[in-house]
């Protein structure tokens, strides 16, 4: 195992499996509230430097059920890269602590965590990836389908940090991964080359829902304005209005296709309503495995390099 969880691809494929198998052995223990103390007398310092529900209160959640004490250290309490440098909140929490999550703007900055870290870095989103997501969403997604080869998932709207996760998803499986938004808004370029060259899955990136979404199995959204875009929220919306998911995109894809939003979402956005509370619409499995994929992660970095 590596010893930080900062991108899917830094995994092989045989890893990515041991955590869903984990993620689905700790999911019925879970759900059973059985005692699981794998995190007795450790701590979890989960810094936040953006707002966060799902990850705040997952990651918490998680941490204590197994035994630890997680820590929320929100946007004005470290002043991480501004009132102390970022190497040095690295080698005080590695004092203190068993393990760090952290939400971050600049990626360059969860690299700089990790890099000063005697203990593992989980990653909570930065701008460019959020890993925890996507494996839950494959985690998810197999879930619901059993068979994950080759499945056909469309991504619409903005080429942001889930699409980056997604891209580094299909360096290790083999998906038909499209992503399908505005001109001038695609993922990053090297991301999309190199998650190409790994020659795994089919990636294509297309500008036209209409034709991008036949034939898939799940089509996945996100707002249109990631936290610290929000400025751009009203240019963005009549750019990203013909990407809506909506019914009539949703009964266009010629098969059964499922729904999925990593959240929050802004509704009648990127996704309206109706498609939110359909009985396809998986967001809620989706939420609530955040939890489970996050705990199998967590402990098999513990047991790779725990004190
Ligand atoms: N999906 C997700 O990461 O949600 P939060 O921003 O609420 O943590
Ligand atoms: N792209 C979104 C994801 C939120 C979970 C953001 O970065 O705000």
């Amino acid at each position: 195992m590596n010893k930080h969880f900062l991108h899917i691809s830094d995994y092989t494929a045989e890893e990515l499996w041991d955590i869903m198998n984990l993620a689905k052995s700790v999911k019925n223990k879970f759900h059973e509230r059985e005692n699981y103390p794998h995190f007795k007398n450790k701590s979890l310092a989960m810094i936040f430097a953006k707002p966060s529900a799902r990850t705040r209160v997952s990651f918490e959640t998680g941490f204590e059920w197994m035994g630890g004490h997680a820590l929320f250290l929100g946007p004005n309490d470290i002043g991480i890269g501004k009132r102390e440098a970022i190497k040095d909140i690295s080698r005080v929490f590695s004092r203190y602590n068993d393990m760090i999550m952290a939400r971050l703007f600049e990626h360059e900055h969860i690299i700089e965590l990790a890099k000063h870290s005697s203990i593992p870095i989980v990653n909570g989103l930065t701008d460019y990836n959020h890993p925890c997501q996507i494996m839950t969403d494959i985690f998810t997604v197999w879930e619901h389908l059993e068979d994950i080869d080759n499945i056909k998932i469309v991504y619409m709207g903005d080429g942001n940090n889930i699409v980056h996760s997604w891209l580094h998803l299909a360096m290790r499986f083999p998906l038909h991964f499209v992503c399908c938004c505005p001109k001038g808004y695609e993922p990053n370029k090297d991301t999309v080359e190199n998650a190409k060259a790994a020659g795994i899955s089919n990636i294509e990136i297309s500008h036209n829902p209409a034709d991008a979404v036949k034939e898939a199995d799940m089509i996945y959204t996100d707002v249109w304005a990631s936290m610290g875009q929000k400025e751009e929220a009203e240019t963005r919306e009549k750019i990203f209005m013909p990407f809506q998911v909506n019914k009539k995109l949703m009964n266009s894809t010629g098969k059964n296709t499922l729904f999925m939003h990593c959240l929050p979402a802004e509704r009648n956005r990127e996704v309206t309503d109706e498609v939110l509370e359909a009985d396809y619409s998986i967001v809620f499995d989706q939420a609530e495995n955040r939890l489970h994929i996050q705990n199998a992660i967590m402990i098999k970095l513990s047991e790779s390099y725990g004190k």
